[in-house]
């Protein structure tokens, strides 16, 4: 099996990249950044010649693992039209090359796309076919959700063979903390600094850790039935839901510091979800089984904080 991993140098693409080499899968590694390494291709997902190019020199590609793109809610609002651009040509220029060399595609989407639907009911995977542009909260949603539609156009219409990811929450070490990531990211890293933690009022989540994620990708991978002219989709996350003012009492305690570090800020109206409650009732069909506890996971995340946190050194690497 060769597998093209985009955005292979990210927070999941590198994790998934380790896992899958050590269970001897041929791996082609591909991002932006330049790098010195046999596996590895310099490429920008946009720019069609570049993806052309690692097709015609690797035209048994079985699978593409679609992660590159900008990412995340903040970085979307401040900067739209790279967040529009690079997520909706990147992968139509992923889907055309997985049709035209036949390789199946694993595309990364969001819970994101769920919207506003998160206000009504714990969301399950065919909730999405009920949800219309107009209820998307933010524009990494807005353009994940595109992503999607034209893959579902694409298998439904020309026979393309493709699955989605719904990834919930996914935290572990390795993430370098910036005001565009993630709860447990920033408030690991104010804790360290005797910084405010910042936490949205009555704000619920379920965090997943990287390895359990990495298991449901996996297994998705390697059982999910690729039918004909059906695009279906996988919500990855574990059901162990907290409040973040919980989160980040544990942060603080873990760490032995105060707890007035939590300053309490009213749920914005506008771009987030207050709950976050969802199904993972298909991937746990196929086996899954998420292992690792929050408490387990942060001691992980915390030491790793901890490993680089001496310094700001890495803040302009
Ligand atoms: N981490 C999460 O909790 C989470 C949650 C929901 C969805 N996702 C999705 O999973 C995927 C991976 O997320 P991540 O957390 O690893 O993000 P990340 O930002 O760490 O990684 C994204 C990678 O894509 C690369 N990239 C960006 N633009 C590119 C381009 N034009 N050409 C080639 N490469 C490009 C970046 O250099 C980076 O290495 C994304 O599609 C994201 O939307 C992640």
């Amino acid at each position: 099996m060769k597998i093209l991993i985009t955005g292979a140098l990210g927070f999941i693409g590198q994790n998934l990249y380790n896992f899958l080499t050590k269970k001897g899968i041929k791996v082609i590694a591909l991002d932006l950044h330049i790098r010195d390494s046999e596996d590895y291709i310099r490429a920008d997902i946009t720019e069609f010649y570049d993806l052309w190019k690692v097709f015609k020199e690797n035209p048994d590609i079985d699978f593409i693992i679609h992660l590159a793109g900008e990412v995340g809610r903040i970085l979307g609002e401040e900067y739209p039209h790279k967040m529009v651009y690079v997520n909706a040509i990147g992968t139509i220029n992923i889907i055309k090359l997985a049709l035209e060399y036949r390789s199946k595609l694993i595309y990364f989407s969001t819970s994101e796309i769920y919207g506003r639907k998160f206000d009504e009911k714990m969301v399950s995977e065919n909730d999405a076919l009920d949800i219309s542009p107009f209820m998307l909260t933010n524009i990494y949603s807005i353009s994940k959700f595109f992503g999607e539609v034209l893959v579902n156009h694409y298998v439904e219409n020309y026979g393309l063979k493709a699955v989605c990811i719904r990834p919930f929450m996914i935290y572990g070490p390795g993430v370098f903390p910036n005001k565009y990531k993630s709860a447990i990211d920033q408030f690991i890293y104010n804790a360290l600094k005797n910084k405010p933690l910042i936490v949205h009022e009555n704000s619920l989540r379920a965090w997943c850790y990287i390895d359990d994620f990495i298991e449901g990708v996996y297994l998705v991978l390697t059982k999910h039935e690729f039918k004909e002219g059906l695009f279906e989709a996988y919500n990855i996350g574990t059901q162990e839901y907290i409040y973040t003012k919980d989160l980040a009492i544990k942060i603080l305690n873990i760490l032995n510091k105060p707890l007035d570090l939590i300053k309490i800020v009213q749920m914005p109206t506008k771009f987030v979800s207050k709950e976050k409650r969802f199904s993972i009732d298909k991937i746990l069909s196929l086996g899954y089984k998420p292992k690792v506890s929050i408490d387990q996971g942060l001691l992980k995340v915390i030491e790793w904080h901890k490993s680089i946190n001496n310094s700001d050194e890495w803040k302009i690497q």
